[in-house]
């Protein structure tokens, strides 16, 4: 690996909403601290946190890897967890199957798939139910 990049690899836990954020934090900082131009450090930032609460929401633990190469900010995240029944309807803005509990903290809004898509260049979400989802985010620095 050369000195301009970086490979890092980061645990979540479900259900740990006392450390829900920090990963993502991390990696704000991480890619600041590289120099990154600030609007795809935020862009980052926003894909990353999402991904990040849906495992503290849905999943049972996770690892992320984060890699930064001259051309991109790659982030894969593969959770161990229920998985998602339907794809195309989680997708959708407004889709939540947030408890209430949840939703007084906060969160069930729906929005955080479609805002991982939305701030990616490229976007892949991979389920098998009862195994766990794979989301590979990409966003371009050329
Ligand atoms: N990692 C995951 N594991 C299982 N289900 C998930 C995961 N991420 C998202 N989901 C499902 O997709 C739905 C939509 O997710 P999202 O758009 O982030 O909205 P919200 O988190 O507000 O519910 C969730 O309510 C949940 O049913
Ligand atoms: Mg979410």
């Amino acid at each position: 690996m050369s000195q301009d990049e970086l490979e890092r690899a980061y645990e979540i836990l479900g259900r740990d909403f006392a450390n829900a954020g920090r990963v993502s934090t991390g990696i704000k900082d991480t890619l600041k601290g590289m120099g990154i131009r600030p609007d795809l450090v935020r862009r980052v930032a926003i894909a990353s946190y999402e991904a990040e609460m849906n495992v503290v929401m849905y999943a049972t633990s996770a690892t992320l890897t984060l890699r930064v190469t001259p051309s991109l900010i790659a982030i894969d995240i593969s959770d161990k967890g229920p998985g998602i029944p339907d794809i195309g309807l989680a997708m959708q803005e407004g889709y939540s199957t947030a408890t209430q509990e949840m939703r007084e903290l906060g969160f069930g809004a729906g929005m955080g798939l479609p805002n991982i898509k939305r701030n990616a260049d490229e976007f892949t979400i991979d389920s098998a139910v009862g195994e766990g989802t794979k989301l590979s985010i990409r966003v371009r620095l050329d």
